[in-house]
């Protein structure tokens, strides 16, 4: 499956990297070629992990919620997908599991139901109110069956030997080693065409977090990290990154998987040869 065949993608993720894995995949060593551990500080719906399945990792993101799905689907992907079935399907069903608040629930159930809320809500957003309440409305159950239960199980097997850990970016970036390699996916630049990150978790990514990003990873290729960062092409966001290799990348259509276009305004920066 790694470096070929189909990803073994769950969840539907703003920004996911799915799509451009045929392109990122020249730009991202062969897993045989990670001498240390392979680190995905903003993992979301970890579509580079998937696909590259590297022998020793570690995941993390600042969305605890995301995290607790990825150890309770590590831990017990039969009971997950048993809870997952037992849902109604339809609007007044989703309305019902939105109101569920995922700290009221047993893990395997705020497992279950966060699956539930990706698959069936609209365009896979993953947005909370102020008071930490998943808002996102209903998209419809297209999506759902597109999963199975040997994808749980699949994932399961993936991140039997992972570390996966909830937190902030930094703290991950600054304990990586000579020969780890890091795949870094932050959320894109607010302001000009973005002006917010309303779709992820927490509080925004500012530009003093893109400014935080990149004094880390210029301290991990110090140590003789490796890393590949996919990130916008804001002017802004380049002038922090002066001395590295800087990629234009294609755009995905968005209809047709893997087919690219030109123009996407995201480039690839990364400090490997
Ligand atoms: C572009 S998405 C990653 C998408 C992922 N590469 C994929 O293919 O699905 C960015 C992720 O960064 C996370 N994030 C935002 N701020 C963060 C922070 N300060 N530290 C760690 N993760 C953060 C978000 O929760 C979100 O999951």
């Amino acid at each position: 499956m790694a470096n070929g065949g189909q990803p073994v993608t769950f969840l539907r993720y703003p920004g996911g990297k799915r799509r451009m894995l045929s392109f990122l995949s020249e730009h991202i060593p062969p897993r045989d070629k990670i001498r240390g551990c392979y680190v995905e500080p903003f993992v979301g719906g970890g579509a580079v992990f998937l696909w590259l399945q590297p022998k020793r990792a570690l995941l993390s993101d600042i969305n605890c919620e995301l995290i607790d799905l990825y150890k309770c689907i590590r831990n017990n992907p039969q009971g997950i997908w048993e809870a997952f079935e037992r849902i109604p399907e339809g609007k007044e069903a989703y309305n019902q599991m939105r109101k569920l608040r995922h700290r009221d629930l047993d893990p395997v159930m705020g497992a279950a139901r966060l699956l539930y809320l990706n698959r069936t809500c609209f365009k896979g957003m993953w947005r909370h109110n102020g008071k930490g309440q998943f808002n996102v409305g209903y998209g419809g159950a297209a999506r759902r069956w597109v999963i199975t239960r040997q994808h749980l199980d699949t994932v399961a097997k993936l991140l039997q030997r992972v570390s996966i850990e909830y937190g902030d970016f930094e703290p991950m970036i600054d304990k990586c080693k000579s020969g780890d390699f890091i795949f870094v996916d932050p959320p894109y630049r607010p302001g000009m065409k973005e002006q917010s990150n309303a779709h992820y978790v927490g509080q925004q990514f500012t530009f003093a977090d893109q400014q935080r990003l990149a004094l880390a990873l210029l301290r991990a290729s110090e140590r003789g990290v490796s890393w590949t960062m996919t990130i916008s092409s804001h002017p802004d966001i380049l002038r922090l990154y002066p001395n590295y290799r800087i990629i234009p990348m294609p755009r995905g259509t968005g209809r047709t998987p893997g087919v690219l276009t030109s123009e996407s305004g995201e480039v690839i920066i990364l400090n490997i040869k």
